[in-house]
């Protein structure tokens, strides 16, 4: 097995990764693959963030006549619920897990405190980031960048269901070129939506690497973290 370069990485799933086949809910089968694949990266000594989406609950920006900040506050809590779910599937295969979220609500969750989060790496513990970062107007993906740049992530373990960063929509275009590598001005400027410009911004200023990977096969989060496998690298 590949050694991995990193000792700290933040990894960021989509809500639907969590629904299966179904794209809606959660599909258990698919959590505990996932939290299987966690596992592969935490035995190999690699401290795991994490942060999850909301789609396969709740796609708040979609729904007609509903205000941002209040569709957006209603995704942080579903992001609770998936954290909760992937929590459940780590822990019972021995990983121990903490869930941190952004929005207190200490009967559920730890409140996120940076160096607590810290503290729980060190020793070994999958921390899960829930409630994005607690503002409306900001996705997962900017949390996903602002989490890792304050607990000194490596790089950003982007899953995603194509197997990398195209100059259009693979599944709509059968020319579509997939990209080897990108830097972070050039995903701004071609307007590639593989993650919104905050969150590309945040880390470009903070020289925080992102590995952007399809989670449709086994074993892909630990390649895409040793650099066995993977679709496209942000960097500067
Ligand atoms: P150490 O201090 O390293 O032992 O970490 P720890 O997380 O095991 O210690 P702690 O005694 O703080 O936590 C024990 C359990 O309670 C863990 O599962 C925590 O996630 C949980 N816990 C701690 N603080 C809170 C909180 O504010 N709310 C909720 N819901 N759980 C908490």
């Amino acid at each position: 097995m590949s050694e991995c370069k990193y000792k700290r990485v933040m990894l960021k799933l989509s809500g639907e990764a969590m629904a299966g086949k179904n794209g809606f809910g959660i599909d258990f089968e698919v959590a505990k693959r996932i939290a299987t694949e966690i596992k592969e990266l935490v035995d190999m000594g690699v401290q795991v963030g994490a942060v999850i989406g909301a789609g396969n609950i709740w796609r708040g920006r979609e729904g007609g006549g509903m205000d941002r900040a209040t569709a957006d506050y209603m995704g942080m809590l579903a992001t609770c619920i998936n954290a909760l779910a992937l929590q459940n599937s780590l822990e019972d295969l021995g990983i121990e897990t903490r869930v941190q979220s952004a929005i207190e609500m200490k009967e559920i969750a730890e409140p996120y405190i940076r160096r607590r989060a810290i503290r729980h790496l060190e020793k070994g513990r999958v921390v899960i980031f829930a409630a994005g970062s607690g503002n409306p107007y900001f996705t997962t993906d900017t949390a996903a960048a602002l989490r890792a740049a304050e607990i000194e992530a490596e790089c950003i373990l982007l899953a995603k269901k194509v197997d990398g960063v195209y100059d259009k929509d693979p599944n709509k275009f059968d020319d579509a070129i997939k990209f080897d590598t990108l830097d972070y001005k050039q995903v701004i400027e071609l307007g590639l939506t593989v993650m919104d410009s905050t969150a590309i911004t945040l880390c470009m200023d903070n020289d925080i690497p992102i590995i952007v990977f399809a989670l449709d096969e086994a074993g892909n989060i630990r390649k895409a973290a040793t650099g066995e496998e993977y679709g496209t690298i942000i960097d500067n």
